[in-house]
């Protein structure tokens, strides 16, 4: 048993990150483990983690697991979990409390927990007092060792719990079951070491670690060669990538040579605004392979919050950055993420944060009420503001945000725009959906044959998150 330790967590080792090729290792015994069972993942969180289910279904089927439609159909059940928020946990916590019935009925079900929680000592200490019917539980820091965990809790039928609290290297032979045909996660990073007090990814995910240039762009050249049109480079703080390579290369580097792949379009997630450089944004202008979308998370437009936030730029820094970005981009789309109710905020901060929005007229908004995540600084901070006052302001930004989201979708009625068909939308299921360039969701009425394809749509009607168009071919 390896359990996790907040304070090993938050420390930043100075030695280099080794790129292991070879360390994805499974047996032929653990080739068999699976033979006529199935598995379902449940994943919650972000891009990173969904990509990272995408790696655990692979390496279960490299085990001869098969998947299954839904968790009560399974004999092993994993939860990939995120920490970023309390409703997170809340999820994922609710969901084994159905899973705990559902083994009582079937002894054998194999249940187990990953991704972020699993990396939190509160979470851990936690499951072993309460959920002693959990098979296992493995953090991210070490997804390659799943056929050993695995092998170990299914031979010995007890509780599996291996997490690192120190996050190691990078492993490059994972395999991936990507869950599209046309457009790819890839991961250009791991870890953050910005350590914004309010949140908790610098000690679920380690210290950021770059991958090497030359195994990204393999990947997508294999990914071109199997009919790929888009992929999305993954980190953190994408901006930052490289600053931990020996080699002087930096995100501007990388975008370019992704661009000379001719892969038709990259989308890279989350840009932090401190790292983001002007020689960034002329490659994004000289690329048109490169989708004009930004996402610039602003947290706060308070800039005594800034500071407390640990954010390391002023409310004037990020609206030149903005502006800056415009003037370059001026048909781009430029996204956010914003916070209310941080230790402290008063109502002149949230008001400042509401000018911020009023100026830059975001195309959409991810809001959140802070949480606070046992660990980070902010953990400790004063909280005087109501949880009543919170509700107030985040509908009071809300509004505001969706009133130009609104106004942001508007301007392409009747305008003719690409878009990437991903197949039959969920909500109609004779209708096509899919993102134009910009990433605004559209319902396409046409042809199956347009799956998979970039195609040009003319826009007919816009709501608040999505936009009506028919193909315009
Ligand atoms: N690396 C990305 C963000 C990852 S988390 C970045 O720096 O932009 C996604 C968003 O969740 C953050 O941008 C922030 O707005 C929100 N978030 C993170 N921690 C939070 C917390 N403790 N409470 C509320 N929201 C939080
Ligand atoms: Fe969290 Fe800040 Fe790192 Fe983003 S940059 S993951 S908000 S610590
Ligand atoms: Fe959540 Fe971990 Fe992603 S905390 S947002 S799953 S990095």
């Amino acid at each position: 048993m390896i359990i996790p330790n907040l304070e090993k967590a938050r420390k930043r080792s100075k030695g280099p990150v080794l790129i292991r090729e070879h360390d994805y290792k499974v047996s032929p015994e653990e080739k068999r483990l699976g033979i006529g069972k199935k598995y379902f993942i449940k994943t919650y969180g972000c891009q990173m983690n969904e990509h990272d289910g995408e790696n655990i279904k692979a390496i279960l089927e490299d085990l001869s697991f098969e998947e299954a439609d839904q968790y009560i159909d399974a004999d092993l059940i994993l939860l990939n979990t995120c920490s970023i928020r309390e409703n997170a946990h809340n999820k994922a916590f609710g969901m084994l409390g159905r899973i705990k019935h559902l083994k009582q009925q079937k002894p054998g079900l194999i249940v187990g927990l990953c991704g972020c929680m699993a990396q939190e000592e509160t979470v851990v200490e936690n499951i072993l007092e309460k959920y002693k019917w959990l098979d296992l539980v493995f953090g991210t820091h070490n997804i390659y060792r799943l056929p050993k965990i695995l092998a170990e809790s299914m031979k010995n039928n007890h509780q599996e719990i291996e997490v690192m609290s120190i996050e190691g290297d990078v492993v490059e032979n994972i395999p991936v079951k990507r869950d599209s045909k046309y457009k790819a996660w890839i991961n250009i990073m791991y870890g953050c070491d910005k350590f914004c007090t309010y949140c908790i990814v610098p000690y679920t995910r380690g210290k950021q670690r770059s991958r090497d240039p030359k195994h990204i762009l393999n990947e997508i050249q294999d990914l071109i060669k199997d009919g790929y049109q888009e992929v999305t480079l993954l980190g953190q703080n994408v901006n930052a990538y490289g600053k931990d390579l020996s080699i002087s290369y930096g995100m501007e580097n990388l975008l370019e040579d992704v661009a000379k792949t001719g892969v038709k379009r990259i989308r890279f997630v989350t840009s932090h605004p401190w790292d983001f450089t002007d020689r960034m944004i002329d490659v994004i202008k000289t690329y048109p392979n490169i989708m004009p979308y930004i996402h610039l998370p602003l947290q706060s437009g308070s800039n005594r919050i800034l500071k407390l936030m640990g954010r390391r730029y002023t409310k004037e820094e990020y609206l030149t950055l903005f502006y800056k970005i415009k003037k370059a981009l001026p048909y781009s789309s430029i996204t956010t993420d914003i916070i209310v109710g941080f230790p402290g905020e008063t109502e002149e901060d949230f008001l400042e944060t509401l000018d911020v929005v009023k100026k830059c007229k975001f195309d959409s908004a991810f809001t959140f009420i802070f949480s606070k995540r046992v660990g980070t600084p902010a953990y400790k901070m004063k909280d005087l503001v109501s949880v009543e006052e919170k509700n107030k302001r985040l509908q009071e930004l809300n509004q505001l945000v969706n009133q130009y989201s609104k106004l942001a979708n508007e301007q392409y009625i009747g305008k003719t725009v690409p878009v990437l068909i991903e197949g039959y939308s969920e909500k109609n299921g004779t209708c096509l959906m899919g993102y134009t360039d910009t990433m605004k969701l559209v319902n396409v009425v046409g042809d199956a044959k347009y799956i998979g394809h970039i195609v040009n749509v003319a826009i007919e009607d816009v709501k608040t998150w999505s936009m009506d168009g028919k193909i315009a071919e």
